[in-house]
């Protein structure tokens, strides 16, 4: 406070004199930009992040605990998987008191060394994954010190972080809060402890939160975790005591991400220029060589002689003129596109396996595309669905969003991923759908884009920003795995239509038995069995079987995981809207499918795959 005080009086003073150097004659009175000058202030980013909590994720009580569990629990995975180590987390959360929760989350990771635990903890905008260009969970350095505030702001509670880096180093103790004034943090108090575990971070908090199941909730997000990190051990014990134990599936570790080095495709006028600026390089051609992935000596030659500019120019006397000539060299050189192993996906096999846990259905595919490149930003989707069975028939599919391995849970509707999916034409394979909107029928879908960098709408990584070149690239996993979905679908219609035909022949066979037999004098019952053999329905309904996906990985237990309490009374106003929302998104898809169908009665003719 003191300090905005005197920062005030400072500005106030410049002005004085800035008034006098201009020459305002004295005794006049003060113009009222000056007065108002008197007011601008620096705002320090930590208070304007307490400001805009909802901006972080910390809209509501429901989603804070949401928040708080995923930032620490993403840290750990990103830590443990950086360091090769297994992932063993644990999450507890206890109810201390009316919205009052305490959360404990646990890591086997690397632990953090005792300098670096302040800044992590309590400093927004500090992290080690800003700068470096391979796919994490975390890019921003906000998520766990947003969460460390939002527990001071809401409880007045430090966090309490114990850490250990190796079985020869102490754990470290710490209890500390984020000065929100100065963007630093405040430690309260710090000890060497006594510890049983060789290496790994444990966070305590204590937040105003609201627990509740549903599919929005902790239960929910660690559920779809655990199922798209399939190498890691989570145990999770709820507010009701409850503990799940989600097993990990593989001892492999999934491929580790490489970093990379920006494309020149990727690239900016104005970092460009910083980039040369800054330069310590000699020459151009070292500059382009050295600081981009892809240019090798060659490549730096063409893309110099393309931008003419000598290659042994130093990079540190290039003017903006010539940095534009070398943006535009860029894109007419012909640069072959980044190495995508920064990127690690999920997989089809592991992909599927999931889905099959979550939903019994009659049919799953899953589609890995192959890497591509926005903004030379290497991105990669894949897409699973999982059609028929027990899902619900005729409401709005669902759709499961993931970027790097981390569910997303809230903002369907801002999302791109959304917004590729219902501008796929589902009509095309099979399913219900009216302009715009998700399509009707029983059906899931899940979609997951890995990347070096997740275009995503705000700091609190709710939903993918609307990029062309990343929509396309989902449509195009769409398709595939749609057309997948339409020659099952196309395939069971023909056979039940088989099989309708059988029934109505079946129906008919004491008749036709009795008029044979009147005919020829041979004995009935033979007869009759003779035209049911004819029939095959045995074989028709054998082959509507074989047809059906055989679930290997049936878990009853595991899909009612963060089942119900959407609907419930107490919801949260947030989770509300969004299920009003989706409510309201099904009826409507449900009423214009109603109306399409009556159209499509009339023309049926026009659409060959319609569902029969
Ligand atoms: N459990 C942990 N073990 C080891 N290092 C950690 C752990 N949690 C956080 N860190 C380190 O602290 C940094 C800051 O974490 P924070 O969650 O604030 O940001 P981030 O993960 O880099 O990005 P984002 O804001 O997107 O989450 C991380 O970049 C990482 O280097
Ligand atoms: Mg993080």
């Amino acid at each position: 406070m003191a300090k905005g005080k005197n920062d005030a009086k400072e500005a106030g003073k410049d002005l004085q004199a800035t008034l006098s150097t201009d020459g305002a004659p004295a005794g006049t009175s003060q113009p009222k930009a000056v007065e108002l000058a008197k007011k601008q202030r620096e705002i320090g980013v930590a208070e304007f992040f307490a400001r805009n909590k909802h901006l972080l994720g910390f809209d509501n009580p429901r989603k804070a605990l949401m928040t708080a569990v995923k930032e620490a629990v993403d840290n750990a995975l990103d830590a443990c998987e950086e360091s090769g180590i297994p992932p063993e987390i644990s999450v507890e959360i206890i109810e201390m008191a009316e919205n009052r929760f305490r959360v404990i989350v646990e890591d086997n990771g690397p632990g953090i060394v005792k300098q670096q635990i302040g800044k992590i903890f309590a400093k927004l905008l500090y992290g080690s994954k800003f700068h470096s260009r391979k796919q994490q969970r975390g890019q921003q350095g906000i998520g766990i010190s947003a969460a460390v505030m939002y527990a001071g702001l809401t409880t007045g509670r430090p966090a309490k972080i114990l850490t250990r880096i190796s079985p020869k180093h102490p754990a470290n103790y710490v209890e500390l809060t984020i000065n929100t004034a100065t963007n630093s943090p405040d430690i309260l108090k710090e000890s060497e402890k006594e510890w049983n575990k060789e290496h790994g971070t444990r966070i305590e908090l204590d937040i105003e939160a609201s627990y509740q199941k549903g599919s929005q909730s902790v239960d929910t997000y660690l559920k779809s975790t655990a199922v798209t990190n399939p190498h890691a051990t989570i145990i999770y014990v709820n507010p009701k005591a409850e503990q799940y134990v989600f097993a990990r599936a593989t001892d492999t570790l999934p491929k580790p991400a490489q970093e990379i080095l920006p494309h020149p495709h990727g690239v900016e006028l104005g970092t460009l220029i910083k980039m040369l600026s800054e330069s310590e390089n000699r020459t151009l051609s070292a500059f382009l060589q050295e600081n981009f992935s892809r240019v090798s000596p060659q490549v730096a030659k063409e893309i110099c002689e393309n931008a003419r500019i000598p290659p042994n120019f130093k990079p540190d006397e290039i003017t903006r003129d010539g940095a534009e000539a070398l943006i535009k060299a860029f894109s007419s050189t012909s640069i072959m596109n980044p190495p995508t192993d920064c990127l690690s996906p999920i997989g089809e096999e592991l992909l599927k396996k999931g889905l099959m846990k979550e939903v019994q259905a009659e049919f799953y595919s899953a589609i890995t595309r192959p890497p591509v490149v926005y903004k030379g930003n290497p991105f990669q989707i894949e897409v699973a669905l999982a059609y028929g069975g027990e899902q619900e028939k005729d409401g709005a599919i669902t759709l499961m969003r993931f970027a790097n391995r981390v569910p997303l849970l809230y903002q369907q509707g801002a999302c791109g991923v959304t917004k590729a999916v219902t501008t796929t034409n589902w009509k095309a394979y099979g399913m219900q759908q009216s302009g715009g909107s998700l399509p009707v029928g029983p059906m899931t879908v899940v979609v997951h884009i890995a990347s070096v960098w997740v275009p995503f709408t705000s700091e609190s990584k709710e939903a993918i920003a609307h990029y062309d070149d990343i929509i396309k690239e989902i449509k195009l996993a769409l398709q595939e795995a749609g057309r997948d979905l339409q020659k099952y679908v196309h395939k069971k219609s023909k056979v039940h239509l088989q099989l309708e035909r059988a029934n109505l022949f079946e129906r008919y066979i004491p008749e036709v038995a009795n008029a044979l037999h009147r005919l020829t004098g041979k004995p009935e019952p033979a007869i009759v069995s003779g035209l049911q053999a004819m029939v095959k329905k045995d074989a028709l309904q054998q082959r509507i079987e074989d047809m059906q996906a055989k679930n290997t990985e049936d878990d009853e237990e595991f899909a009612k995981i963060g089942a119900g309490d959407d609907e419930d009374e107490h919801i949260d106003p947030d989770a509300e809207e969004e299920s009003a929302l989706s409510h309201s998104l099904k009826k409507k898809a449900k009423d214009d499918a109603k109306k399409g169908d009556e159209k499509s009665a009339d023309d049926k003719t026009n659409d060959g795959n319609k569902k029969k």
